[in-house]
């Protein structure tokens, strides 16, 4: 049994709580958050603290705290020599405090919390510094039953910034076709399997191949009339910025 501390109760920590709960060979020693407000209902199922020196001994403790807390938190750990990961993209595996044996488990997907998630489903890419501690990470990876990645920091960083452009990016033009339909009263139901197909084409061919559209096959007209359709100036920024780097793309002018 891998033992673990959980350090955090934000949208990550309790993905993790729970994919933690339901493997066989993890076992959660304690669970911490800065407030127990967020750990309270989970007391009948976990041990849970507010206090850093009340932290138990465990094989790792994660570390899904807010990107910017990472080190501050890392240095208030009240002990040495302990395996520690953070669950960041962005952040530098040196950000962790020198004293810990430093490690980054960084489940790559998007977490709210109580959003469904099949967690077995999320790539877990792990950084050690230390070769003796990625036995436990590919254990922690395994236990949770994800495929695991060695990835370092730069890689990880730039996995992060894919990350943006293909969640991030995407979801803020949903967002924006959302305002322009419900604007003329539409569904956006209409629309959602327009989303899924989309995602799912790029499962099996390259996003350059899935290309389709008025921009690609340049359609001057119908680019002017939505061009006159966007009554928001940023909306039409964003449509003519992406049709420009379609057409580059695709070797239209
Ligand atoms: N959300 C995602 O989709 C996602 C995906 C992959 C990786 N990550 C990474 O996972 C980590 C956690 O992200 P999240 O989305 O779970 O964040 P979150 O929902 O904002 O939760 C942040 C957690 O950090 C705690 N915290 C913040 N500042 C603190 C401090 N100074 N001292 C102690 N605890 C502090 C918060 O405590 P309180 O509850 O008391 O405020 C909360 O438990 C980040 O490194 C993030 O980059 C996020």
């Amino acid at each position: 049994m891998l033992s673990v501390v959980l350090i955090g109760a934000g949208n990550v920590a309790s993905h993790l709580f729970n994919a933690f709960k339901k493997s066989e060979s993890i076992a959660i020693s304690q669970w911490f958050n800065r407030s127990l407000d967020a750990i309270t209902p989970y007391k009948n199922e976990v041990e849970i603290t507010d206090d850093l020196t009340a932290l138990k001994e465990a094989d790792i403790y994660i570390l899904a705290v807010s990107d910017d807390s990472i080190a501050d938190v890392s240095d208030a750990l009240p002990f040495n020599n302990r395996l520690v990961a953070h669950t960041s993209g962005s952040v530098s595996i040196h950000q962790l405090s020198k004293k810990l044996k430093r490690g980054v488990f960084y489940p790559l997907q998007t977490f709210t919390k109580g959003a469904e998630l099949d967690f077995r489903e999320v790539p877990i890419c792990i950084e050690c510094l230390e070769k003796e501690n990625l036995q436990t990470l590919k254990s922690l990876s395994e236990g949770l039953g994800c495929k695991f990645y060695k990835i370092n920091t730069e890689q990880r960083q730039t996995l992060h910034l894919s990350a943006v452009y293909v969640n991030n990016f995407v979801n803020q033009l949903y967002r924006i076709a959302h305002e322009i339909s419900d604007a003329k009263n539409i569904n956006f139901d209409i629309l959602k399997p327009l989303i899924m197909e989309t995602a799912r084409k790029v499962q099996e061919m390259s996003p350059y191949m899935a290309q389709t559209g008025p921009a690609k096959r340049n359609d001057k007209k119908t680019i002017k009339r939505h061009l006159k359709q966007i009554e928001n100036e940023e909306h039409k920024v964003i449509y003519e910025l992406l049709t420009n780097s379609i057409k580059k793309t695709h070797g239209q002018r």
